[in-house]
Parts: structure tokens; sequence; C-alpha cells
């Protein structure tokens, strides 16, 4: 059986402006085990950017914990977190974010030379994950030079260079043509086969929706398993 890595109980999330108070989660429970590719599918306003981002540890939950390999992430100090965040989590947005200012090659090994990697040692691992990719003639192109579904493929391959157990994707084909959006979707696919990287993704498209190996539903606040 599959180790548990990441559990959620009870996650309350409550967002409160003037008299305005909203709860978007409303007691979400949710076990995700080591090599799961889960997706989770709801429409917008659903609460699913503010689940992932507490499931990835980037925001705290109003009520309820978040359990990561075994160990309660409120009970953690902001180094231990950071670390967390730093060699076990990836992230994959909607609108890419990768640095303009910087290279494709520059972009994939930052993770690594912010983890104090050499230079020369971190390009080397950038440039076997742009090459496995099929972007090894564009590493020193910058984002922008990039068509849309190749600077997802880029975020990608960042989000994978410090080998984390687990990527987080909110909408990654959210800006992307449907075709684009199926290859990227592949990409998460063999990334999840070949390394056994934990893959959770949300998105509002139930097409994208229906490709996980373990799909949920999420509306108003609450998931239930399809
Ligand atoms: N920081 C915030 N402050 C107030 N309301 C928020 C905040 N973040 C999200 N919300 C509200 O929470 C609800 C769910 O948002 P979100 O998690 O982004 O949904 P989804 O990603 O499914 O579209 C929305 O009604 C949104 O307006
Ligand atoms: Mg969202």
């Amino acid at each position: 059986m599959n180790e548990i890595i990441i559990e959620a109980k009870g996650l309350k999330k409550i967002f409160q402006k003037e008299n305005n108070v909203i709860e978007v989660l409303r007691g979400i429970d949710l076990k995700i085990k080591a090599g799961d590719f889960v997706t989770i599918m709801g429409p917008s306003g659903a609460g699913k950017s503010t689940l992932l981002h507490i499931l990835g540890t980037l925001d705290k939950p109003t009520q309820g914990e978040i359990i990561f390999e075994n160990r309660k992430i409120e009970k953690l100090t902001e180094e231990e977190l950071a670390t967390i965040r730093n060699e076990k989590i990836g992230f994959v947005f909607q609108f890419y974010h990768l640095l303009q200012d910087f290279s494709i090659l520059e972009n994939v090994s930052m993770p690594l030379l912010i983890r104090g990697m050499k230079r020369k040692e971190a390009e080397l691992k950038a440039e076997k994950l742009l090459d496995l990719f099929g972007l090894s003639q564009r590493k020193n192109h910058r984002p922008q030079e990039l068509s849309g579904g190749e600077q997802q493929r880029v975020a990608i391959a960042r989000a994978l260079v410090c080998e984390p157990r687990v990527i987080f994707a909110d909408e990654p084909t959210g800006n992307l043509d449907r075709k684009t959006g199926t290859t990227i979707i592949d990409h998460f696919v063999y990334i999840n086969e070949h390394f056994h990287t934990t893959i959770v993704i949300v998105t509002h498209d139930p097409e994208i929706g229906s490709l996980g190996k373990k799909k949920f539903k999420m509306l108003d606040g609450e998931i239930f398993p399809l």
C-alpha cells in the first residue's frame, strides 16, 4: 500500500471582509498517496486555488490541518516549511510565472541555484529536463519568445528540477488551446509514470479533469470523489 504523503483533515477557510464572511472551504478531507495522479475539477469560485495553496503549504487553513509526510504543518517552523517547499513541492500556474528577464535555461536552473548548487551542475540538470521536454533548442531564448505551450513546459521543467515528491498545478492548461493543453497533461502523465512524482491538478475544464487517475469534483467549498 502506498504511503499517504498529504492528508487534509476538516479544512475550512473563511475570508472576512468587513461584514462579509465567505466560507470558501467548508470541511475538506482528502488523502493523497505517493504516486497518485489527482485531478480536482470544479467551476470558477469553487475554492480550487485556495485548496491547492493550503495543500501546498503556501496558505493556512482557518480550521483543520494538513499533514505532510506524517508531520503536522502547523507545528513546523518557518525554516522547516521553507525546506519542505523547496525540496518536496513544485508548483505550476496558469500563467507560467517565468522570469521574463532570464533565459529558459536560467529559469529552470534557478531553484537549484537558490538551493546552493553550483551553476554548472545546475545547468546540466536543467538541460537534461529541457532535452526531455523537447526544448533544448530554446534554452537561450527568453520566455516571451516561446509559445504558451512551450512556456508551460518550461514551467513544468522548473517545478521538476529539484525532484519534488509532489507537483501542484493550478489550471495549468487554462491559457492554452485544447490540443496544447492535452499535450501538457501528457507531460504530467509522463512525470508521474517515470519519476513517480505525485501530481495534483485543479481545473475548471471537465475534459482535463477526466484525465486524472483519481478524480474529484469540487463545488462551493466541498469535495467529492468521482
Ligand atoms: N484572499 C481572498 N480574500 C477574499 N476572498 C477570497 C480570497 N481568495 C479567494 N477568495 C474567494 O474565495 C472563493 C474561491 O476562490 P478560489 O479558491 O480562487 O476559487 P477557484 O480557484 O475555484 O476559482 C471566491 O469567491 C473568491 O472570491
Ligand atoms: Mg483558481
